[in-house]
Parts: structure tokens; sequence; C-alpha cells
């Protein structure tokens, strides 16, 4: 448990903008910070973090919330977890009030699992250290030119050769069995429990706020015995979605604004101790969509280094046909024959090696057409293939900028015509969007038909209302007339419009209730509010991408004593406004309906009459707003 002292302390402290920028990369725009989305793979941005408010919103996602709220997302911290990375990434000290925390009940079991990996981390390190450690692993990294600083930025272990070492060091901390084996470090067989890793040395993995979630593990002897063992998934631990060396090169991926991506442990290390700070793992496998996001937050540059060997680069080919599909500048290193970056990084000095990744560093598309055309020779059966293939890759990228450049390349490379290149391309694009098209055109039909109906225009009406409400009752804005008087206005204007959604009622009630006491909310009031959902919809008002009110404010700030007159027009006037040109979309969208094929009569029908409502409700408004700007 943290005290609430602390925790005002922390609330105080905490600035979204620079805890979001920990995790991606955050642009300005306006008042507010953009970005895309963590949460989703998506091409435009649609993440909001408005730095005044304090909050942030991904409107691809429905997510949204304060600093808090984010990093728990981001990271599946709990609560308590989330506040305390917050200390610790503002230098606040939490006193624990119980030697006995890591036991607590209070913890959820992500918590759990994590507190175990760390003493399970803590005790690895320590066996590094010890006699035997000393002896068989220590030696060993010794042996491979690892220093003990590099040591110790990985947190590098070592599991001593007994069956049950680290399950009884944490049974001994009085861990019970079944979180211990939920992390996955121990196995149960014939009903007997003995470590996953066994005379190994230790690579934690951490996910990207550092927390160490799972493990790979090295042995020491050439036997028959797999070279590595790795953590099994657990609930921490989703093999997709991590990548070695995430946490240790974030910072410099975002500053050098390119990721180099390698396979192995060794490979990352190695690159770091020779000063190479931006690079991750992919630990063996191909990548994942995941993943790419994952680095994508960083940086939309990804260089690929490729041992020197064909084979090897032959098969991983297709899977980086997935990275050119996701919007980002693939590169390729290739290390001499016999070389990875690991054995190549202590061959030469940092200089050389900068150097070389500099020098070698060559774009995908034209790497591959090099290779292709390497393998094809002159055999023309094989060169249509290639063709194909290249077609293929450059179908992948979203670009069509970039398309028609490499399309040029691949033209003069393969010697073929550029119009037979690009009528290729087209029947490829043509193939690949057929499918997907046709979901989305009957999805975009159904959202039109909901747009269309009553309900939804009077429910948007009704949030326009309420976000004005919100915005301008929870903090004081460029308008002299004051707060109080502005809430009391709305409240009064709004007296007997008649409100559907239960949580625009439950802030109405609250803005009432604070009016009766003389009292003023602030955006907290409802952002610390113990109803979820009820907050959610406040952060939705309050982050509402409509900018009509900006504009508003403009326009009425004008300082004349009649001002607040002004405002109470201005406001209703606004409120009209919108009301109006939603009515007339709506219009216009029954209109190209009614134009629609396949239409059964009972359709048509429907459309008819909601016109004429429609244009019932266009009239009234009409009438009404001229009476507000006339008088
Ligand atoms: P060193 O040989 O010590 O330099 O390790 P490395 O990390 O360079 O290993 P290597 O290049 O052989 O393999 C690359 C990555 O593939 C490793 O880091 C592991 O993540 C994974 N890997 C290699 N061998 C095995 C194995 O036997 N089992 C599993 N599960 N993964 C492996
Ligand atoms: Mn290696």
């Amino acid at each position: 448990m943290i005290d609430e002292q602390t925790i005002l302390q922390i609330k105080e402290r905490i600035d979204i903008v620079e805890v979001v920028s920990d995790f991606i990369n955050l642009k300005k725009s306006g008042s507010s910070y953009k970005a895309l989305s963590p949460f989703s793979s998506e091409k435009t941005p649609s993440f909001f973090v408005s730095p005044a408010k304090q909050i942030f919103k991904c409107f691809s996602t429905g997510k949204g919330g304060d600093a808090i709220e984010f990093l728990m997302l981001i990271d599946g911290l709990s609560y308590v977890e989330a506040l305390k990375y917050l200390a610790k990434k503002y230098g606040i000290e939490i006193i624990e009030n119980s030697k006995d925390n890591y036991l607590s009940t209070d913890n959820s079991k992500k918590e759990s699992l994590h507190i175990i990996l760390k003493k399970s981390v803590e005790h690895f390190k320590k066996s590094l250290q010890s006699h035997e450690g000393k002896k068989i692993a220590y030696s060993y990294l010794k042996e491979r030119d690892f220093d003990d600083e590099i040591i110790e930025k990985f947190d590098i272990g070592y599991a001593i050769d007994k069956w049950d070492d680290n399950y009884n060091h944490l049974k001994n901390f009085g861990f019970k069995k079944d979180l211990i084996l939920d992390t996955g470090l121990v196995i149960e067989k014939n009903k007997k429990l003995y470590d996953r890793f066994r005379n190994r040395i230790i690579f934690p993995i951490h996910n990207v706020s550092g927390k160490v979630i799972a493990f790979g593990g090295r042995t020491l002897v050439d036997t028959s015995q797999p070279k590595y063992i790795n953590s099994p998934e657990t609930i921490l631990y989703k093999k997709s979605q991590a990548l070695y060396g995430i946490f240790q090169s974030k910072n410099e991926i975002r500053k050098e604004n390119k990721c180099y991506i390698v396979e192995g442990y060794t490979d990352v290390i190695s690159l770091h101790q020779k000063g190479i700070y931006n690079v991750v793992a992919s630990s063996g496998t191909s990548l994942t969509i995941d993943q790419i996001n994952l680095i994508k937050r960083y940086t939309s540059n990804i260089t690929i280094l490729f041992d020197g060997d064909e084979a090897g680069i032959k098969a991983s080919l297709r899977g980086i046909d997935m990275i050119l599909e996701s919007d980002t500048n693939v590169r390729v290193i290739l290390f001499p024959d016999g070389e990875d970056p690991d054995s190549y990084s202590k061959k030469v000095n940092s200089t050389l090696l900068s150097e070389y990744l500099i020098n070698n560093e060559i774009d995908f598309v034209t790497f591959k057409i090099d290779l292709l055309k390497k393998i094809t020779r002159n055999d023309p059966l094989k060169k249509v293939d290639t063709i194909k293939e290249i077609i293929n890759s450059i179908s992948k990228i979203p670009d069509t900028l970039k398309r028609s450049v490499y399309i040029k390349e691949s033209s003069l490379k393969l010697e073929i015509d550029e119009s037979i290149l690009i009528s290729e391309l087209n029947k490829i694009i043509l193939k690949n969007n057929y499918s997907s098209k046709k979901i989305k055109t009957l999805e975009e039909k159904k959202d039109s038909k909901k747009l269309i109906s009553i309900e939804n225009v009077i429910s948007l009406q009704e949030k326009e209302c309420i976000r004005i409400l919100v915005n301008y009752g929870t903090s004081d804005s460029n308008f002299s007339i004051d707060r109080l008087s502005f809430i009391k206005y709305f409240l009064n204007e709004i007296e007997d419009v008649k409100f559907t959604n239960k949580h625009h009622l439950s802030i109405i009630e609250c803005f009432r209730d604070s009016v009766l006491n003389d009292k003023l909310l602030d955006i907290n009031y409802f952002l610390n509010h113990d109803d979820k959902n009820l907050k959610n919809e406040v952060i939705d008002l309050l982050s509402s991408k409509y900018e009509l009110s900006e504009n508003w404010i403009k326009k009425y700030k004008i300082t004349t004593v009649e001002e607040k007159e002004i405002l109470k027009k201005a406001s209703l006037n606004s409120v009209l406004r919108l009301k109006f040109r939603l009515i007339q979309k709506m219009i216009e969208n029954n209109i190209q309906l009614l134009n629609s094929d396949n239409l059964s009569e009972k359709e048509e029908k429907e459309i008819i009459s909601d016109h004429q409502k429609l244009k019932k409700i266009e009239v009234e408004i009409a009438n009404e707003l001229g009476n507000v700007t006339t008088k």
C-alpha cells in the first residue's frame, strides 16, 4: 500500500506528455500532441495527448484516461505498479509500510509473478558471483569479452547446476507453489518440481518499462541439449510481443530514429558494448506484427542485420515483406560470410563497426532485387519467378510514390519494360484488395444507415451540448462571464431538453448539485470519479474531435460590456448551428441512400419517412437559429 500523501505528491508531479513519450513518439499538433496509436496498427495518427487536460485519447480504440491509466494499458501494470513506476521516474520515495509486502494478498497475480521473477533475477545474478558461478559462468562471459558493465546492464546471471536451487530459494520467501509454476521458471513432473533453467547463463527478457517478463538460458557445455532454453508463454510473457533489448535500447532507437534488428541475445549485448545502443533481437524467429508495432512507437526506420549465409537470408525474405506492409523504411546490412553481429563486433573497434553499419546499409527492395538476380543468373524461367517475387514485395508497400520509385529501379535492374511491371503490380494489388474491399463497403453501408437514424441525430446533439457544458463548466475560459453564471445559464437553457444518455444525465446532475452548493467542479472531479464509464464519457467529451467551440471562442471574444449577453447567445447559437449542420448532413445522406440500388419497398418507405422527419427538424432549427442571431 502507498499512503495518500505520496499518491498526491506523485499525481502533482506527473506530466502526461513526459510519461507517454517514454513509450511512443509524440508530435506537437496545435495545443495537443498526437501519435500513431500504440493500441492498434494504424496509418494515420488518432492518438491524442492533451497537456492542458492531462489526458490521452485514442480514437481508433476508444481508450482514454490519465497518465496512470496509460501506464496500466500500455504495460499491463496494476494501479499500484503504475504509481511505483511514476514514483521511480520522478524520484519520489515510496515508504512501503509492511515488511512482508511482496506476499500481500492485495497483489494482483501479475504483480506477484513480477515479484517472483525479480527475486529470481537477483538470485541468478548472485549465483553468477558465487564460487561455482565465477568458475563456470562468469569466466565464460569473460572469455566472450563481456565486461562487467554490460553484464550488469542486461542483468545477466547464472542458474547453478542443481535441480531445485531457484525453486527452493523462492519457496524460502514464502511464495506459493502455484504462483511459482505460473512464472514458467519451475516444471512439475511426476509430482516433483524442478528448475527449468539449470547450469545455464541466464539472459533476462525485459518489457518496455524494464520489468523482467521471461528468461533465455544458454548452455555452457556442448552437449546434445539445445543451445538455448526459453521461458514458456505466461500471463506476463507473450513471445510474439516481446523484443529482447527493447528496454535498454528504446531511448536510443528514438534518438537515432532507427532500430537495428539482430537475431540473438549475444548480438544485442555485443553491439551495446561497442556503442551501438539502438538494437533489439527477434530471438531466432521471424518478426511479428506486434513486434513491428512496438518498434514503430519509436521509429519507422528498421534495419535488419543479416548473418553472412545465403540460406538464412533467403528464408527470412518472406518475413520481411510483412515489415514493408507496415509502412516503415526497411533496410538491411549483410555481414561478411560466416560472421554475425556478435562475432564481427569482436573483430573490429567501435569506429570501424559504426562505419561498417553506415557503409553497408542498403534498402531492402534493392537488396532483394540484387540477391534474386544473383541467384537467377541467366535462367529465363527463374527470372519470371524472381520478377513475380519482387513485384509481390513492392505491392506490400502502402506508399504509392515509393512503389513507383521501386518499379523504376526494378525495371532498370531486371531489364524489363516498366509498363509490364506496372501492369503486373496492379494485378496483384487488385487481387489483394478485392476481398478486403468487399467487406469494407458492406460495413460502410451499414454505418451510413446507422448515421441516418433520428435517434442517432439526437444522441449526437445531446453529446455536443454536454461537451460544451463539461469543457467550459470545468475550467475558466477566456470569457469574462464567470463560470458559475455560465453553468447556471446553460442548465437553464437545457431545462426542458430530455436527455437520454445516463452518463449525460449524471453529468448534468453533478453540475446541478455543484450550483446548489455554490461550488465549482474541476476536471479532476470527473477524472477521479468512481464510475469508470462516466469518467470515460467525460474523457471522450474533453477530447472531442470537433473544434467548433475554439472558433466560437475566437469569434465571440469581444471585450464589451455586453459580453455576458453575447456569450449566452453564442453558446445557444453554437449548439443550434451544430444541430443544423448535422441535420443537413443527415438529409444529404438520406437522399443518397434513396438513390442506391436494390432497395426494398419497405426500406424506401422508411427512408422517405425519415426524410420528412429530418426536414421538419431542419425548419424548426432554422427558425430558432434565425431568432438567436437576429435578436
Ligand atoms: P551465441 O551462439 O552464444 O552467440 O548465441 P546467439 O544468441 O548468437 O545464438 P544464435 O545466433 O545461434 O541464435 C539466435 C537466437 O535464436 C538466440 O538468441 C535464441 O533466441 C534463439 N535460439 C538459438 N538456439 C536455440 C535453441 O536451441 N532453442 C531455442 N528455443 N532458441 C534458440
Ligand atoms: Mn551468435
